[in-house]
């Protein structure tokens, strides 16, 4: 079988480090052929053409055909998989209904041209920052696309809190299971361990015995540590975070794709009430996935400390949504 996925942002940073991963079979596994769509725009079709002459020097035995374009009716022809990257900066001085302004003129056509042109099932992901937003937009104006085709990137905020929890547990982050994000990828995400485990063991109790005090450690190391984690890396690298966020987009698809089984992972996807969260709204929750379809994991039963956390994070996606709503972007 062939599967037809379209990036955008194809030229840029993310872009670069998942074209090969992609090509590789990582995605989607080792027996599914790939058509590549590389979706820019004009300032950014270079970078996306020097990438496919890369993809064509990999000689990649899945890729059938990479297509470079800046036009949207192309670029998301038959696509099964859109991978929503390529999104606008927040630029020095700029506020944050100029950037939701300007992303709803990136993600609002987007959307509209994904009903047009992709295929009847596709699966739109959004990695392109603000992203439960800029998903939200690109849903609602994907008309006849049900919006549960479409979520939002969480996967790195989940991966890092699984790698932060090996490190403090002196432990294999293969062994971290269970870990939840919930509300917006941004700072105001709760990085949840009520359920998660280490080696099938409670992380709580490991933790106990690691901190004594455990809400006191999330709220002051875990917590923050997992949340400004982009910055820490900006700080560091002095570039932000590529590769990981090339990873955890990979691991989502992969992800929605193929099935979780049992395992729980966490996704931003419509709400339908589920955690008193308000429906339509893109949050992250626990989510697991079957046959292309992600479904939401109830009865966790967050306590009164989570519920908090979780009610802060999801007041922020209301704001977004009622400022994209005030834009007339949704
Ligand atoms: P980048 O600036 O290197 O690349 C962005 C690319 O998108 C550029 O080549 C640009 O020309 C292109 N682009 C802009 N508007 C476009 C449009 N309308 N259609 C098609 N292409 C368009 O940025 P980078 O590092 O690749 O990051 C991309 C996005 O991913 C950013 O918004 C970033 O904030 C976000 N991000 C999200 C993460 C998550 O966990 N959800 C993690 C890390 C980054």
């Amino acid at each position: 079988m062939t599967t037809t996925v379209t990036l955008t942002g194809a030229g840029g940073q993310i872009g670069y480090a998942l074209l090969f991963r992609i090509a590789a079979g990582d995605m989607l596994g080792p027996d599914e052929k790939v058509r590549l769509r590389l979706l820019e725009i004009p300032a950014g079709l270079a970078a996306a053409e020097g990438a496919a002459l890369e993809l064509q020097d990999g000689a990649f035995g899945l890729l059938e055909h990479v297509e470079v374009t800046d036009d949207p009716a192309v670029g998301f022809d038959g696509a099964d998989h859109a991978l929503l990257v390529g999104a606008r900066p927040r630029g020095p001085g700029m506020e944050r209904g100029d950037l939701l302004a300007a992303n709803g003129s990136i993600f609002g056509p987007q959307g509209s041209a994904i009903a047009a042109h992709a295929a009847a099932g596709v699966r739109v992901t959004v990695v392109g920052n603000p992203a439960n937003t800029n998903a939200l937009i690109a849903a609602a104006s994907a008309d006849g696309v049900p919006a549960e085709r479409f979520s939002a990137l969480t996967r790195l905020d989940e991966n890092r809190a699984r790698g932060q929890l090996a490190a403090a547990l002196d432990a294999p982050v293969a062994e971290i299971a269970g870990v939840t994000i919930w509300g917006n990828h941004s700072a105001t995400q709760f990085p949840d361990v009520a359920h998660a485990t280490v080696a099938g063991r409670p992380v709580w109790e490991a933790l106990a015995e690691q901190t004594g005090d455990v809400r006191t450690w999330l709220e002051s190391t875990f917590i923050p540590r997992v949340a400004k984690r982009g910055a820490e890396i900006i700080q560091v690298r002095g570039s932000s975070s590529v590769a990981s966020a090339a990873n955890a987009t990979i691991d989502h698809v992969r992800d929605w794709a193929l099935g979780t089984g049992e395992r729980r992972t966490s996704a931003a996807v419509v709400s339908h009430g589920e955690y008193g969260v308000p429906e339509g709204l893109i949050s992250s929750f626990p989510v697991q996935s079957a046959e292309g379809e992600w479904r939401i994991v109830e009865g966790l039963d967050p306590d009164d400390w989570a519920r908090e956390h979780i009610d802060r994070s999801v007041a922020e996606l209301v704001e977004e949504r009622d400022a994209v709503r005030a834009l007339g972007l949704i």
